[in-house]
């Protein structure tokens, strides 16, 4: 039933994508593949109270006002930013508080942390697991996760795991001795 407003965020996002949306990497195949995760983290964790119309919209919405494939650490608020512009069709559908807890989800969805909100950590995690894909070819990390399915998803990317790794715009370098990771600004790099 409310199948109609995720279309309606998708053409929207569509619509101020800045970037090439048939090539970006941070693209509509992007969102849909956030979506799909979407719905497993939900339906595998058995999060109640994540609420999946919040976590879907976030999938259409959060990459939106990417302007850069490479590091751009402003692009999730300024995403969060047109949520205000939002068709009514979107916003007379859902109420304040769901519109409110989207914004914050997408506002800081790179800055790295983890939260405990289960709609939040639905979001991020889904967004996270993705890291994975052509383009990125970075690997999610459990400890950045916020779900629990999200830290055995991770995992399981991670036995593929390369000695580096990234998370919204920090880069985190494993040791190769002690198994741990570290953080600083820089470009990735193997190590
Ligand atoms: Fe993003
Ligand atoms: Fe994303």
């Amino acid at each position: 039933m409310m199948d109609h407003i995720i279309g309606e965020a998708f053409r929207f996002a569509v619509s101020k994508f800045p970037l090439n949306p048939v090539t970006s990497i941070h693209g509509p195949k992007h969102w849909l593949a956030v979506d799909t995760n979407v719905r497993v983290l939900i339906e595998g964790e058995g999060v109640e109270d994540a609420d999946w119309v919040v976590c879907r919209l976030f999938a259409m919405l959060h990459d939106c006002a990417r302007m850069s494939e490479g590091e751009d650490k402003d692009h999730g608020r300024r995403a969060a930013a047109l949520i205000r512009t939002l068709p009514e069709t979107i916003t007379q559908a859902v109420t304040p508080y769901q519109l409110s807890v989207l914004t914050q989800a997408i506002a800081a969805h790179n800055e790295g942390g983890t939260t405990k909100n289960a709609t939040i950590g639905v979001c991020w995690d889904a967004d996270r697991l993705q890291l994975t894909r052509p383009g990125v070819e970075l690997f999610p990390s459990p400890e950045f996760m916020s779900t629990k399915l999200g830290k055995i998803l991770a995992v399981q990317d991670a036995t593929n795991l390369r000695l580096y790794k990234r998370h919204g715009d920090e880069v985190f370098f494993r040791s190769t001795k002690t198994g741990r990771f570290s953080s600083r600004q820089a470009n990735f790099r193997e190590i």
